[in-house]
């Protein structure tokens, strides 16, 4: 059967330049449906323990929950606010943790981040590294992607070096599918 990728930006930006690249990148992988996530359509709120005692989980975390359940690989890109997760990324992954404490299930993915700057998210990368393999992270590749806009012009990646480098990264993600 044809594999499911999900692609998801840890952003709530309209214009979020990791939704593109998260959809760039998702496609390059080859033979696989891609269930492109965009986290303003799920309607979910701020996390509280009172809000999960009080309400339960909302519409909006079940149904991400099920998309992730039903998934054969992920492709992320992480937004960096403050050299950290996006608060619209960091409300989603913890409620998502109460649900199921290994949130990625073992599936494997390709995890990148971009930012306008010269680091590419280097340091919310960082984080989730050392962070998603406790939730069942189970990374295949990792890439900052520096400078988004001198290196990602009209739907394409302008630098080989980074082109070339995404392309091994997809590969191996193909190989782990
Ligand atoms: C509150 C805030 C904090 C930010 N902090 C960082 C940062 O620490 N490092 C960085 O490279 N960019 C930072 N940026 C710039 C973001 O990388 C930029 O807004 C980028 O477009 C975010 O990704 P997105 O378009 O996918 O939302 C910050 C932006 C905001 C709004």
């Amino acid at each position: 059967m044809t594999k499911n990728i999900v692609t998801l930006s840890g952003s709530s930006s309209k214009n979020s330049i990791n939704k593109i690249l998260a959809e760039y990148a998702g496609g390059l992988v080859k033979n696989v449906t891609l269930t492109k996530v965009d986290l303003n359509d799920f309607d979910i709120p701020l996390f509280s323990v009172d809000v999960e005692n009080g309400q339960g989980f909302s519409k909006g975390v079940l149904a991400l929950n099920e998309i992730i359940e039903k998934a054969d690989g992920f492709v992320i890109s992480l937004a960096e606010h403050n050299g950290a997760y996006s608060t619209a990324f960091k409300n989603v992954f913890d409620w998502l943790s109460r649900i199921e404490g290994k949130v990625w299930r073992n599936k494997p993915m390709l995890l990148l981040s971009t930012s306008p700057g010269i680091r590419g998210g280097q340091s919310v990368l960082n984080i989730a590294l050392e962070r998603f393999p406790f939730n069942g992270g189970n990374i295949i590749g990792s890439m900052p992607f520096p400078s988004f806009n001198e290196n990602f012009k009209e739907g394409e990646i302008v630098n080989a070096h980074l082109k070339a480098n995404l392309q091994i990264l997809v590969d191996e993600l193909e190989k782990a599918l």
